[in-house]
């Protein structure tokens, strides 16, 4: 069932459990995880940063496939279809495409303009029936060409955009996108505890959920964090485990070359990740 993400990141919030959000890139990706989420009985967000809606030929193909695949695959798990990290124009493309839901990252404007922009794009979204989730602060890193720095937020900006009527909070506290490095400070759970107490029920989304430690994961929950985003983890199973049915010669045996059997492994590891994420944030049986 596709639907916006607010229903579903306000119940994680009251029942202090987060939402996975998993990035997709393909037709595989996809299907593992909504077979995952339906098999755990799972509420899912499915995000698409920029790069990867174009790389996919664009808005309009990912909602058409996602929205299709819910269909033939029977899934009846609320699912959400969220833009990760748009731009201005991105969102109304989005908005248009049939997407649930969008991310504007603002983060990198003046905090004057990126209310405005968030406060016009609330509107919209809303109008349409889609969730919107918005950012202060930057997340450290890059991901698919966004750069941040990774500045933690403050917490009087996170309430000036949380009073937009925006539906859930992206707010630096430390976190990276891709691998952390290994002199990581770890998150700020002193920034973390400041913004929940400033925006109360918001939900908060921890970018960045690759290669944090599970007992930080737990405590970013306690503090309000109903969102959690994966991506890199996804391709690091999927990478190792289409390597190892190379490097085993796998596709030179039979018909080991057809790309459903070649792609399967990978696949299969992309389902393993996404369940071991949902158990973490405690997901699973939420539907
Ligand atoms: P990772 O790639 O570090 O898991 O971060 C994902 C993310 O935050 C998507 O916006």
């Amino acid at each position: 069932m596709l639907v916006s993400a607010t229903e579903m990141l306000k119940k994680a919030k009251a029942g202090h459990y987060a939402v996975g959000q998993f990035n997709i890139n393909n037709l595989e990706w996809t299907k593992s995880i909504l077979a995952t989420a339906q098999e755990l009985n799972s509420p899912v967000i499915l995000g698409v940063s920029e790069g990867a809606g174009k790389y996919m030929t664009g808005y309009k193909t990912v909602a058409a496939m996602v929205k299709a695949m819910i269909e033939e695959m029977n899934i009846t798990v609320p699912v959400a279809l969220h833009l990760d990290h748009g731009s201005y124009e991105g969102c109304y493309k989005c908005i248009k495409a049939g997407f649930s839901s969008i991310m504007f990252d603002g983060s990198h404007y003046p905090i004057e303009e990126n209310v405005e922009k968030t406060r016009e794009l609330v509107k919209v979204a809303h109008a349409m029936g889609l969730s919107i989730e918005a950012e202060v602060g930057s997340i450290g890193g890059e991901e698919d060409g966004v750069v941040g720095a990774g500045e933690c937020a403050d917490p009087n900006e996170c309430k000036a955009i949380a009073d937009l009527g925006i539906d859930f909070l992206a707010a630096g506290i430390g976190n990276i996108h891709g691998k952390y490095p290994d002199n990581w400070q770890g998150l700020s759970f002193d920034t973390l505890a400041a913004i929940q107490e400033k925006t109360g029920e918001m939900p908060l989304v921890l970018h960045g959920g690759t290669g944090i430690p599970a007992d930080m994961i737990k405590k970013a929950i306690d503090l309000g964090v109903a969102k959690i985003n994966v991506n890199t983890e996804c391709q690091l199973s999927f990478a190792a485990a289409t390597r190892e049915y190379i490097e085993a010669g796998k596709d030179q045996q039979g018909k080991g070359f057809d790309p459903r059997k070649l792609l399967a492994p990978g696949a299969a590891a992309i389902k393993e990740t996404v369940k071991e994420k949902m158990e973490l944030f405690g997901s699973v049986g939420k539907a």
